[in-house]
């Protein structure tokens, strides 16, 4: 499981570019005072923190399969209801909520259609369901410097490109499957500036996702080398990375 990891692990290793991707996806889902919303795929809690800025805790709701991340949302944000559970069986009844929302999710889900269907039962009628996916095919996400110095490596590297809405247009079909109407797509951008190279690169082994997963597979030898491919390719520090998310909204 990628996923299962300390909810510090991943603030640092992705925390750092989904925590200034939320308001903005808020924004795409018209998040605003008074409605209740829902968060799935919550992590330790990106989104679900400017969920609670701008709701209050009490209306705010957030799902997630890992135990760690489902006791970081416990500790973090007492009087959030928070429950260990996946997209595809949401344990709330239907039309709970006036908005679903699932930021880097989709393209985790073992059956997206059958995620975001669920999240569209949920929502009341003529709410809102929104995701993103950071465009890892495009190769304009945050992980896709590593990804490109590890298929340097090894071209027969399992990157993330091939996953459910990581290439331009495929959110929208996903979101029509699941029944959606009014559908918009955009994509969404961040930029975080790193002050080191290593400050860029320690986080990716601390084992979180999919990276540690495949980091975990590489001897020493292997895991310095790719280290070393990823210096040359990354720019003179301090840089600023800047990654793009495609985006989507649909009303229920
Ligand atoms: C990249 S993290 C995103 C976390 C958080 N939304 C954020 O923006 O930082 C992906 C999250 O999806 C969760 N996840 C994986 N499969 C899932 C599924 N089928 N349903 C819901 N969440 C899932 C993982 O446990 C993990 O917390």
């Amino acid at each position: 499981m990628s996923f299962a990891v300390a909810a510090d692990a991943y603030d640092r290793f992705m925390g750092r570019y989904s925590v200034p991707l939320a308001p903005q996806l808020a924004d795409l889902a018209g998040i605003s005072s008074g409605q209740h919303a829902l968060d799935v795929g919550c992590g330790p809690g990106a989104l679900t923190a400017e969920l609670v800025r701008r709701l209050g805790s009490a209306a705010v709701s957030a799902v997630d399969p890992s135990e760690q991340f489902v006791a970081a949302i416990q500790e973090r944000h007492p009087e959030v209801t928070v429950r260990r559970a996946s997209a595809e069986h949401l344990p709330f009844p239907d039309q709970a909520f006036d908005a679903a929302m699932a930021q880097l999710v989709v393209h985790f889900m073992a059956d997206p259609v059958a995620g975001l269907r669920e999240m569209v039962r949920v929502t009341r009628k003529h709410g809102v369901v929104a995701a993103c996916v950071w465009d890892h095919a495009g190769g304009q996400g945050p992980l896709s410097l590593y990804w490109d110095a590890a298929r340097e490596l090894d071209p027969n590297v399992e990157d993330e490109s091939e996953l459910a809405g990581a290439r331009e247009g495929h959110l929208g079909e996903l979101f029509e499957a699941a029944g959606l109407h009014e559908i918009e797509e955009t994509h969404l951008t961040v930029s975080v500036e790193h002050p080191t190279f290593e400050e860029w690169w320690e986080p990716f082994t601390l084992g979180v996702g999919l990276v540690g997963d495949y980091a975990a597979r590489l001897d020493p030898e292997r895991q310095a080398q790719l280290r070393e491919r990823c210096r040359e390719r990354s720019p003179a520090a301090p840089f600023v990375l800047t990654a793009r998310a495609w985006a989507a909204r649909g009303l229920a």
